[in-house]
């Protein structure tokens, strides 16, 4: 069990990481492939490094480190991402990174000697801030995202995934990778709640309250919306003269939330690229995506189907997860490790759900969020609460490789 070295060990490395890719929100900018990514990935391999751990990147450049041998037995990996949305918060992701590095000192200075291989896993791009798809580090490697389409997407700034590898000096032979799948014997990450069901649970006592167990996550995909204009004079175009991309846009945003409230689901229009974008003129061009979740598969996609009907847009699927449960018997096994803690299902995506889609048997902890919000620089979970997470996966890990 862990012990005041190890909550110290977290501490340190949670100290680290604050600087990296912060920006004047309070929030971070750590995208896929770029610099803030890179010194992330050099400080996950010199943390495990500097642990004797076994440093190998598949062939999506995800990092595993491992204690043991995963060639000779399937390993039990703890780890999550350290990329970020747009302004998002410190805990979506390298929470379970820094949790798992400290576990496994737990485990080790306690004296622990694994019966199977431990691993500690960095995800890459799981945000999908950058290039659009969420999660493709674990798509990639599980074949769910095929590689030429990955090495095909484009930021921003019309930078291709395969041009960003090659600006990071990474291989572009990107692709499925049947090994680091094979070495997962199970994999529980780690995670800060994105909701606030644990903070209003009151039926826990208080050791029961900080994390909880996964059992689900809702069905979720991206939708590109394009609307076509025509660019005019802001001032001298009569109003009955234009195609304006921009209120046709609008219109849909407006559409999306009525169809979610019919079909009982979410949906959310957070991005847009507007051409040509200048203040006085009529925007010509308008791609939107479109967010929609659910806990119904089929009202989910009902209510894509609806909007794409009624929206002036060009509709096109980015990426769809189906319902994803999670292994039941490793659920159970957690609960009776950990005892009478909340069991939640979640609307936020994970490699978790790539990876129990993919067959892998998967569990997820929850650390609990005390206002649930995520995606955002107010993020935010108690460090005791932390160091409750990092006693729980300690826990877990000793049990499943025990
Ligand atoms: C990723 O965090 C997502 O659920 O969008
Ligand atoms: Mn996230
Ligand atoms: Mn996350
Ligand atoms: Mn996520």
């Amino acid at each position: 069990m862990p012990t005041d070295a190890s909550y110290a060990g977290f501490d340190r490395m949670w100290a680290d990481l604050q600087p990296v890719g912060r920006v004047s929100s309070g929030g971070y900018r750590r995208f896929a492939w770029t610099r803030e990514d890179h010194t992330l990935r050099e400080w996950f391999a010199g943390e495990c490094t500097a642990r004797g751990l076994d440093l190998v990147e598949d062939r999506m450049g995800n990092q595993w480190a491992w204690w043991g041998d995963p060639d000779a037995t399937p390993g039990v990996v703890a780890g999550s991402h350290l990329d970020s949305v747009p302004d998002g918060g410190a805990y979506d992701g390298p929470l379970g990174v820094v949790s798992a590095l400290a576990a496994v000192d737990a485990l080790r200075d306690s004296g622990f000697q694994p019966s199977r291989p431990i691993g500690v896993v960095n995800f890459g791009d799981e945000e999908g801030a950058r290039f659009g798809v969420a999660c493709a580090g674990s798509r990639v490697i599980t074949g769910e995202l095929d590689a030429d389409r990955a090495l095909r997407l484009t930021d921003a700034d019309g930078v291709t995934m395969g041009e960003a590898l090659k600006r990071a000096g990474r291989p572009a032979s990107i692709g499925r990778d049947e090994d680091a799948v094979r070495r997962i014997g199970s994999f529980v990450e780690l995670h800060v709640e994105q909701g606030r069901a644990m903070a209003d649970a009151d039926r826990y006592d208080q050791d029961h309250a900080a994390v909880a167990i996964g059992t689900d996550i809702w069905p979720h995909g991206r939708w590109r919306l394009d609307f076509a204009g025509i660019a005019n004079h802001a001032g001298t175009t009569r109003l009955e003269d234009r195609h304006d991309a921009m209120l046709a846009c609008a219109t849909a945003v407006a559409e999306a939330r009525g169809l979610a409230e019919k079909h009982g689901c979410v949906a959310t229009i957070g991005k847009l690229q507007v051409e040509p974008n200048g203040v006085n003129a009529i925007p010509s061009h308008v791609t939107a995506w479109l967010d929609a979740r659910g806990a119904d598969e089929a009202a989910v996609l009902a209510m894509v189907e609806e909007l794409s009907e009624r929206a002036a847009a060009d509709v096109s699927r980015e990426s769809w997860t189906p319902t994803t449960a999670f292994d039941t018997s490793l659920a159970g096994r957690l609960h009776n490790i950990l005892g009478d803690v909340p069991m939640l299902g979640t609307g936020a995506g994970h490699d978790a759900g790539i990876l129990s889609n993919a067959g892998v048997s998967t569990a997820m902890l929850f650390v609990r969020n005390p206002t649930g919000v995520s995606h955002s620089p107010e993020e935010f979970a108690e460090q005791a609460d932390c160091h409750v997470g990092v006693r729980a996966l300690t826990a877990v890990l000793q049990d499943l490789a025990g």
